[in-house]
């Protein structure tokens, strides 16, 4: 069976919620999904999985969270490459700035990512967990 890996950092929560989305939607299309949050995760989580979904709201002024930040330079140091990707993650004043860096930085690091991320203005409603099911749900049937 496929796996996909789900890697996030959460401060308030909301992140976590579209992580948690994102796996429901990930096992609806019959992969199996492993989601740790980033302080808990190896970079052989990474490797072992065929596509890896990586989440952190927007922090700092449009970055990612440190802990993401160190994790992808990790993965970077590695020369991890030729994977699916997806990227995710909550803000709330910005214009989604931090992804759009996030999305190119992935694909200049070699990783396929689907679509370009996908963002979710604070704490994710019905349809925005929806969204982040149908996320999953598409990076999943990539590697399926
Ligand atoms: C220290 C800090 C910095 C932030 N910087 C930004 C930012 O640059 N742009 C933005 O759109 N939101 C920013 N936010 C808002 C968060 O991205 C937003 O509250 C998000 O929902 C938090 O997600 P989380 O619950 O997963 O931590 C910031 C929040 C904090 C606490």
């Amino acid at each position: 069976m496929a796996t996909v890996s789900i890697i996030y950092w959460s401060g308030t929560g909301n992140t976590e919620i579209m992580a948690e989305a994102i796996k429901e939607g990930a096992e609806s299309a019959g992969v199996s999904v492993s989601i740790k949050l980033v302080d808990n995760a190896s970079i052989d989580d990474v490797k072992d999985a065929n596509a890896v979904i990586l989440g952190s709201p927007s922090t700092g002024a449009e970055v990612l969270a440190d802990e993401m930040e160190d994790f992808v330079s990790q993965m970077e140091k590695e020369g991890i490459k030729n994977k699916i990707a997806g990227a995710f993650g909550s803000y709330d004043w910005g214009d989604g700035q931090w992804m759009m860096d996030f999305v190119e930085r992935l694909k200049k690091d070699g990783f396929g990512v689907v679509e370009d991320g996908l963002t979710i203005h604070l704490t994710p409603g019905d349809e925005e967990k929806e969204q982040c099911r149908e996320y999953g749900k598409q990076i999943a049937e990539k590697v399926k």
